[in-house]
């Protein structure tokens, strides 16, 4: 018997003309997600492989950063030598790629809306069984909590960079950049700082919370921003993906960054 045959029958009259229960618009979510990152990855993919107009004194764009090669426009850690000929952004992109990619709320949203398993809560599968995460490939996801590792030490070149967008060629100041670069640095902090790994990390393996009272402390404070997690990640999406776009535009002088001092 068919999902829907099944709805049908055990509700005679309630299903809709698509055969489910649901009768409202629940497809507005999963394409407002592939709408959403669709775009963020498409635009992400181009950027990376510009290899051009990241970085305008002070700013340096953060998909770009850290900047690893010596061939950077503004070197972070010369890591890796002039032999490197591709875009910088590849030797980092992997990273807050990954990070996301892994994330569990993502995880959540691209299941629905890439792949229809299921798109919304009382609508069918669109490929029957559920293999679920504990066999490969999805397995992997549970390399999040490393992606959590690495993309805290990028976090703090993005912290870096937005203390250095204080710091023009003729000395202290401050610009419009400078607000992007750190609102930047605080969104993604929120996203990182809101992780299921962050949370765990700080109260996981604890059978007696009060007897670690700043773990618990740390850990009621991340769990507060953990229920907001799927709100940091689309803000702090559209914000990296703005820093970029700013910077950008800025270094190929399609806009002047307005300085407040
Ligand atoms: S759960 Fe989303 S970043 Fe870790």
């Amino acid at each position: 018997m068919s999902p829907n045959g099944s709805l049908e029958a055990r509700y005679p009259g309630t299903a809709g003309p698509t055969g489910m229960l649901r009768r409202d618009a629940w497809w507005v979510e999963p394409l407002l997600t592939v709408l959403g990152l669709g775009g963020f990855v498409v635009y992400a993919t181009w950027a990376g492989f510009q290899n051009a107009f990241y970085f305008v004194d002070p700013y340096l764009s953060p998909f770009y950063s850290p900047c690893l090669s010596s061939n950077c426009e503004h070197v972070s850690l010369p890591l890796i030598g002039r032999w490197w000929n591709l875009s910088p952004a590849f030797l980092v992109l992997w990273i807050p790629g990954g990070f996301r990619l892994t994330c569990y709320y993502y995880r959540k949203a691209y299941y629905r809306s890439f792949w229809w398993a299921p798109p919304a809560c009382a609508v069918p599968d669109v490929r029957t069984g559920y293999s679920g995460e504990t066999a490969f490939p999805l397995i992997l996801q549970n390399i999040h909590r490393y992606f959590f590792y690495l993309a805290t030490g990028v976090l703090v070149f993005l912290w870096w960079d937005a203390l250095e967008a204080f710091r023009f060629p003729d000395g202290f100041g401050m610009g419009v950049g400078t607000l992007v670069l750190l609102v930047n640095a605080v969104l993604l902090s929120l996203y990182s700082v809101s992780c299921h790994s962050c949370r765990h990390l700080c109260g996981g393996r604890l059978d007696v919370l009060s007897k670690a009272p700043t773990r618990y402390k740390a850990w009621s404070l991340i769990s507060k921003l953990n229920e907001h997690h799927m709100f940091y990640a689309w803000i702090s999406l559209f914000g990296v993906a703005f820093a970029d776009v700013y910077v950008r535009l800025v270094a190929m002088g399609v806009i002047r960054d307005i300085r407040f001092f």
